[in-house]
């Protein structure tokens, strides 16, 4: 079977769930989302797998990007690995859907609750014991989906918004409120973050800056330029991964990041990150 595996990853923790997957169930064919700006790319393997993190509950926007430009030459096995911390709300759906628009379908989609590394307004990275926690549990989850994975069996989406949960809404008012609550909750979130607060503006390079250029070169989406001083273009995501990787710890984000601990997925080095 000819198994092709694309990730995003802005701290390692997608990559490493990419990797771990990968290793079990023998795929040798794995790529960075971010390779592919802007082309259009050609499918013709068996099985497609994407592994990416979860931002204000749905796809980043390039992983958005790049699944919208693939032409599928035969009809997959599809699965899908959202990593997240906690909340992935409808993320999978929302990738369902834009394959259903190319008439496939992702035939299993997993949660996959990892470290959170997201200090944009509030810090919500996580604890070193949570970290640990997490890994650990992600280990074992990534163990039992490489399993479906490679029976391809279907087992839809995970999250509490399957077509077949929606029994539980029952259509009483109340859960209908909830299940619109739950669906505009992330378009709020972002929206404050990124228009109203506007996040991606105020990255900045403090006085530790060594202008050592890893921020250059971790960048995904090549936003980053290093001369005299450091600049932030317009194409941002918002990964952190520029954040979190500056060895000097001499990013910051508006001036309520001091402090805030730094994160990156242990099994990734800075090496694996700038694999191009
Ligand atoms: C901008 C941003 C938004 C995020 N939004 C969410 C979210 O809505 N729900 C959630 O559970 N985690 C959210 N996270 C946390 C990440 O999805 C999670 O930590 C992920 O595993 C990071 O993956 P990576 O290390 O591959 O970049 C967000 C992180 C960032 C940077």
């Amino acid at each position: 079977m000819n198994t092709k595996l694309f990730y995003f990853s802005g701290t390692g923790n997608s990559l490493a769930a990419a990797r771990k997957i990968a290793d079990q169930i023998g795929a040798r064919n794995i790529d960075n989302i971010a390779n592919f700006m802007g082309q259009k790319i050609e499918i013709n393997e068996d099985i497609v797998g994407f592994v990416f993190p979860v931002y204000f509950q749905d796809m980043p926007e390039v992983v958005k990007e790049f699944v919208n430009k693939i032409e599928f030459k035969n009809n997959p096995y599809i699965f899908a690995i959202a990593t997240c911390n906690g909340g992935p709300g409808f993320t999978l759906f929302n990738m369902d859907k834009i394959l259903k628009y190319k008439g496939q379908k992702l035939s299993s989609g997993f949660t996959l609750t990892m470290p959170g590394n997201s200090v944009i307004m509030l810090d919500l990275t996580s604890s070193p014991e949570i970290q640990k926690e997490r890994l650990r549990d992600s280990s074992i989850k990534i163990y039992n989906i490489s399993k479906i994975v490679k029976n391809q069996l279907e087992v839809g989406i995970e999250g509490k918004y399957k077509i077949k949960t929606l029994e539980i809404y029952d259509f009483g008012a109340p859960k209908i409120l909830q299940f619109l609550s739950d669906r505009l909750k992330g378009s709020i979130i972002s929206f404050a973050v990124t228009k109203v607060y506007r996040a991606h503006k105020r990255f900045i390079s403090s006085e530790k800056c060594t202008l050592c250029r890893t921020c250059q070169r971790i960048c995904p989406e090549n936003n980053i330029k290093v001369a005299e001083i450091v600049t932030w273009g317009s194409n941002c995501d918002l990964c952190l991964a520029c954040f979190h990787w500056c060895p000097q710890k001499g990013i910051e984000i508006g001036n309520s990041t001091k402090n805030r601990i730094r994160y990156h997925h242990p099994d990734i080095s800075l090496k694996d990150m700038t694999l191009r």
